[in-house]
């Protein structure tokens, strides 16, 4: 759900003070009430989910309050911009989602509450976790820091017919988003490795930087995806960079040049960029964008053998990357899975299930002293990758 308005409402807060052993919590296994809280980049969002164990997951409230708008003048993201975004916003989307949640007592009924703790725009995260400290503080709730990735990976965990009890491990994920491109494989729900990454631009960034070339506006993802369904992608050969490099990382930016490039000579050469030129240029893009996603996932997945494909982040919204990943998975046989629409792009239900994880695995002492931002939040890192 996007939405922009602000909704006025007024709380009524009870200040029982911090009590670290006595923080309240329900025993693990029992249904829980999470609060989700993700505000690492554009999007101030909340999220209320009842979790009984990870196969059963219910999405009470999702609530996504969107800058887009507010950043596009810039053609990206400005952090200083976002933070104060945000800090307007906070509390208007949190009362949203405990309404729309049904929550009438957040102390009784709140469980646990989770939060972005990197990576991110720092300025942007501080303003989520400030927020979670305080209300973890005022109500006496154990709070939990998240990974934003994690969250991304856990979009998976949120489609309908997806049964967290047959998942097979080593998963291989494939993040792709705004800020990051990432191979991470995924032995269990406690460890995470970082398999391969990208070595400048992450490959949302090119699909922004291309549209902004295009002068297609931000976030650029979507509008290349939908000019490009009416272009020629053989129209324009463009370069597949570090396709057969000996590791698992990426580079965008020499594509995005090569776009740069192409639109000069195109120019010099007194072509007119009209729109289907524009939708060609779009598509050639596409092709190479993702080509070299899918054949380098692919080549890590068989390196460390992966049981299955997963992919998630803002990225995973292109059809054509859903449709062409889902194909070469299924031609060496391996399972795949990648998220629900509305839940490819940053959104605080994701959030939720990775701090619920967090929770029952990683043994935090879930005070709200022991969340820290860290912008540059990563995973472990394979040896020798
Ligand atoms: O995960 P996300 O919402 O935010 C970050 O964590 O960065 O990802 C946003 C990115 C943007 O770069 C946007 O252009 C890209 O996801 N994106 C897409 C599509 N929809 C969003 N890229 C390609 N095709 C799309 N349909
Ligand atoms: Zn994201």
């Amino acid at each position: 759900m996007i939405c922009n308005e602000l909704w006025p409402h007024r709380l009524s807060v009870r200040t029982p003070g911090f009590q670290p052993g006595k923080r309240g919590s329900t025993p693990l296994g029992a249904a829980m009430k999470v609060l989700g809280i993700e505000t690492s980049c554009d999007e101030t969002a909340v999220a209320v989910l009842e979790i009984e164990d990870i196969n059963n997951v219910k999405v009470l409230s999702n609530i996504v309050s969107s800058q887009v708008k507010l950043h596009a003048p810039y053609g990206g993201v400005v952090p200083n911009l976002a933070a104060r975004e945000h800090t307007k916003n906070i509390a208007h989307v949190f009362e949203q989602a405990l309404t729309t949640a049904g929550i009438s007592d957040f102390e009784k009924e709140i469980d646990l509450i989770t939060v972005t703790s990197g990576p991110g725009l720092g300025p942007a995260l501080l303003v989520g976790i400030t927020f979670a400290k305080t209300i973890a503080w005022k109500y006496n709730k154990p709070l939990i820091g998240t990974n934003h990735l994690k969250g991304h990976v856990y979009s998976n965990w949120l489609n309908e017919d997806f049964n967290a009890g047959s998942v097979v491990f080593p998963i291989l994920n494939l993040v792709v988003s705004g800020g990051h491109t990432e191979l991470v494989l995924m032995k269990n729900y406690e460890d995470f490795e970082l398999v391969g990454e990208t070595m400048d631009d992450a490959a949302g960034e090119a699909f922004d930087k291309v549209a902004r070339l295009l002068g297609l506006g931000y976030p650029g993802g979507p509008a290349i995806s939908k000019i490009a369904e009416s272009g020629n992608r053989e129209r324009f050969p463009l370069p597949r960079p570090m396709l057969h490099s000996k590791n698992f990382n990426f580079s965008y930016s020499g594509l995005k040049t090569a776009v740069l490039y192409l639109l000069r000579d195109l120019k010099e050469q007194g072509a007119e960029i009209d729109d289907q030129t524009k939708a060609d240029i779009a598509a050639s893009f596409q092709e190479a964008a993702i080509d070299v996603l899918v054949k380098k996932t692919i080549q890590a997945a068989k390196e460390y053998q992966a049981a299955a494909v997963f992919l998630s982040g803002g990225v995973s919204a292109s059809a054509v990357l859903r449709e062409k990943l889902k194909s070469a998975t299924e031609d060496i046989g391996l399972r795949y899975s990648r998220p629900p629409m509305a839940y490819t792009t940053d959104n605080a239900t994701m959030i939720a299930i990775a701090g619920y994880i967090n929770h029952k695995y990683e043994k935090t002492d879930g005070s709200w002293q022991s969340v820290h931002m860290n912008a540059n939040l990563g995973f472990k890192v394979v040896q020798g990758s």
